[in-house]
C-alpha cells in the first residue's frame, strides 16, 4: 500500500513538476517572441532582435581587420536592405543606410528626432538639454571656429606642431596616434584653461589614452571590464578639472580662455553649474584629441603608402613657401585657403577613417519609412560610414584616391554658370565663389566639365559624405580640425620624412582601433 502511495506522489511530484516546466516553457517561449517581434503600429524593418538582453551586440564589436564597414552592418544590408532593425547593448535599434532618409531625418532634430548616446557616452558626456546644447555649441565656435582659428589660432597650432614634429623627429620611433593625442591634448587644454593642469602629477594624455577604449563597449560596470575602467578614468580627470575650477574661482587672475568664459557666464544660466563645466570642458579635450588625433595617424599611414599623392602633397607646400618673402614666416589664413589639394587630401582620410561610424538619433515619434514604421522611442543609428564607402557613389570606395574631389571642389566653387550668347555663341562664364570669373570658349569644354561633376557633385557630397554630421547639429569643431590638420600636414610634409618601424594594423570594433599602434621613425630633411 505505502509503496503504491509513494508511486502516486512521485508521479504527482512528475506530473506537478511537468506543468511547471510547461508554463515556463510557455512564458519563456511568449517573452522570446515578444523580443523578437516588438510592439509596433504598423510594420517593423525588417531584421533581427538578436538573444535576450544582449541583442546582437556581439556582433557588432567582433574586431573586423579592414578599413571596410563591419560585417556586421554590411552583412545586414545585403540581407535586409539599407534600412533594419537589430537590438544593441540591450537597446531595439534600426540602422539606416539611406542615403535620403538620413539627409531627411538630420534635418528633424527636436522635431521627430533627438541627439541620443550609447549608454557609456551618456554616461560621461551626459545628456545635455537643449539650451545647454546651444550655449555648448556657440561657446565652441567663439573659441575655436573660424574668426578664432584666423585671429590667433593657427599661428599658435603652427608653433605647437613645430615644437612637436622636432620632438618626435629626435626619437628612434614615435607611435604617432598617442603622440598625437598628448599634441591635441596639450593644445587644446591651453585654449580652454591656460595649461593649468600641466604640473598635475596625473598627465591628461595618459589619462585619455585610456579612456577611449572603454567608450564603446558593453556598458557593463565591474572590475576587469573597459567600461569599468573608462568609468574609473572618467571620475579621475572630472576631479583633476574639479580643482582647476575651484582654484580659478577663488583667483583673481584674469585669463583669455575659454574657463574664463564660462566662469563669467556662471550667473547666466540654469544650466551653468559646475558640474556641468567639468563636463563640457571633458567633453571638448576628449573630443578634440581622439579624432583629430586618429586622423592625423591615418595621414601617416596613407601618406608614406601613396608616395605619389605625397608628392603633389609637398609640391603644394613647397608651391605656398615658395610664394613668400621669407619662408621661416608663419603660415597665414590665405596659405590655409590656398591648399586645395590638402583638404582633399584630408577629406579622403576622413572618407576612409569613419572615426565616427553613425550618428545615433531617438525617435519623438512613430517614424513612417518606405511601407515600415520605426517606433516612438527606437534608437535610429544613421550609419554615415555605410555611405563613405558605397561604390555607387564614390568609386573603388576602399582606395584612398584624394584626386577624386577634384571635381567636386571645383564644383563647389562655381557660383554661376551664364551662358554668354553675346560674346560668343559657346562662351560660358562661370563665377567661382571667390569672386573670380573663368571663361570656357566652348561648348564642348563646358559639356566636359558637368560630365566630370557628375562623378562627385556636390548633392552626392551633401547627402553622402558626412564625417562631421549634418544639419543643425553638424559639428562645431569642424573647421578647427582642417586647419589643424591641413597646418599639421603643412610641416610634416615640408620639413620631415617618416617610416613605417612597426605595427600599422587597422581593426574596427566598430571605431577605427589601431592594436600595435603606428610607430615610424620621423626624420628631418636635409
Ligand atoms: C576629425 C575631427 C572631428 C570629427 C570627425 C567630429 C565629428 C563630429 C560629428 C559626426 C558630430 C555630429 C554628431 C551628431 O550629429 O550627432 C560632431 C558634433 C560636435 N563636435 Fe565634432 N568632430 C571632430 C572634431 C571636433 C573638435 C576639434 C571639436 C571642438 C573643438 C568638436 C566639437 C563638436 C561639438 C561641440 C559638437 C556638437 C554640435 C552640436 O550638437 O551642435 N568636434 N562632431
Amino acid at each position: 500500500m505505502s509503496t503504491y502511495l509513494d508511486f502516486l506522489s512521485v508521479a504527482n511530484m512528475l506530473t506537478i513538476g511537468l506543468c511547471m516546466g510547461g508554463l515556463l516553457a510557455a512564458v519563456v517561449a511568449r517573452w522570446l517572441r515578444r523580443w523578437q517581434n516588438p510592439k509596433c503600429n504598423g510594420v517593423l524593418p525588417p531584421g533581427s532582435m538578436g538573444l535576450p538582453f544582449v541583442g546582437e551586440t556581439l556582433g557588432l564589436i567582433i574586431p573586423s581587420a579592414s578599413l571596410d564597414l563591419p560585417p556586421f552592418i554590411k552583412t545586414r544590408i545585403k540581407k535586409y536592405g539599407p534600412i533594419f532593425r537589430t537590438n544593441l547593448a540591450g537597446r531595439p535599434m534600426i540602422v539606416t543606410a539611406d542615403r535620403e532618409f538620413n539627409h531627411f531625418l538630420l534635418r528633424q532634430d527636436g522635431k521627430l528626432v533627438d541627439t541620443w548616446s550609447l549608454d557609456t557616452f551618456a554616461e560621461v558626456f551626459d545628456q545635455t538639454t537643449q539650451s545647454s546644447r546651444k550655449y555648448t555649441r556657440n561657446l565652441t565656435l567663439n573659441h575655436f571656429g573660424i574668426e578664432a582659428l584666423r585671429g590667433n589660432l593657427l599661428p599658435k597650432m603652427e608653433n605647437a606642431i613645430n615644437d612637436t614634429l622636432r620632438a618626435w623627429s629626435s626619437q628612434e620611433s614615435t607611435e604617432v596616434k598617442s603622440a598625437a593625442i598628448t599634441l591635441t591634448i596639450d593644445f587644446a587644454s591651453k585654449q580652454l584653461f591656460s595649461g593649468d593642469l600641466d604640473d598635475a602629477p596625473l598627465k591628461l594624455s595618459d589619462m585619455f589614452n585610456h579612456l577611449v577604449d572603454g567608450l564603446m563597449s558593453f556598458p557593463l560596470n565591474i572590475p576587469g571590464t573597459a567600461h569599468h575602467k573608462c568609468l574609473k578614468v572618467h571620475k579621475q580627470v572630472r576631479e583633476m578639472m574639479s580643482d582647476v575650477l575651484r582654484k580659478r574661482r577663488s583667483s583673481s587672475e584674469k585669463r583669455e580662455d575659454l574657463l574664463h568664459h564660462l566662469i563669467n557666464d556662471m550667473d547666466t544660466g540654469d544650466f551653468l553649474s559646475e558640474g556641468f563645466i567639468i563636463q563640457l570642458m571633458f567633453g571638448l579635450l576628449f573630443v578634440s584629441s581622439d579624432s583629430i588625433s586618429t586622423t592625423c595617424a591615418l595621414a601617416f599611414k596613407f601618406l608614406f603608402e601613396h608616395p605619389t599623392v605625397l608628392d603633389e602633397l609637398i609640391a603644394e607646400h613647397v608651391h605656398i613657401l615658395e610664394k613668400k618673402e621669407n619662408t621661416d614666416s608663419p603660415l597665414t589664413w590665405n596659405d590655409y585657403k590656398s591648399m586645395t589639394f590638402t583638404l582633399q587630401v584630408i577629406n579622403e582620410v576622413l572618407r576612409l577613417g569613419n572615426i565616427s561610424p553613425g550618428l545615433l538619433r531617438r525617435a519623438l515619434q512613430d517614424i513612417p519609412i518606405n511601407g515600415y514604421t520605426i517606433p516612438e522611442g527606437w534608437v535610429i543609428l544613421l550609419a554615415s560610414a555605410a555611405l563613405h564607402l558605397n561604390p555607387d557613389e564614390f568609386e573603388d570606395p576602399l582606395t584612398f584616391n584624394p584626386r577624386r574631389w577634384k571635381t567636386w571642389q571645383f564644383e563647389t566653387r562655381i557660383h554661376e554658370i551664364v551662358r554668354d550668347t553675346t560674346r560668343h555663341e559657346y562662351t560660358t562664364r562661370i563665377h567661382l565663389k571667390n569672386g573670380d570669373k573663368a571663361y570656357f570658349y566652348s561648348c564642348i569644354r563646358f559639356v566636359s566639365i558637368s560630365s566630370l561633376t557628375r562623378d562627385l557633385n556636390s548633392s552626392v557630397v551633401a547627402k553622402s559624405f558626412m564625417p562631421f554630421g549634418s544639419g543643425m547639429k553638424q559639428c562645431a569643431g569642424s573647421e578647427y580640425s582642417r586647419v589643424f590638420l591641413a597646418t599639421f600636414l603643412h610641416v610634416l610634409v615640408t620639413k620631415y620624412r617618416w617610416e613605417l618601424v612597426k605595427g600599422g594594423k587597422i581593426v574596427r570594433a566598430p571605431i577605427i582601433r589601431f592594436p600595435h599602434g603606428f610607430h615610424y621613425k620621423i626624420t628631418a630633411k636635409t
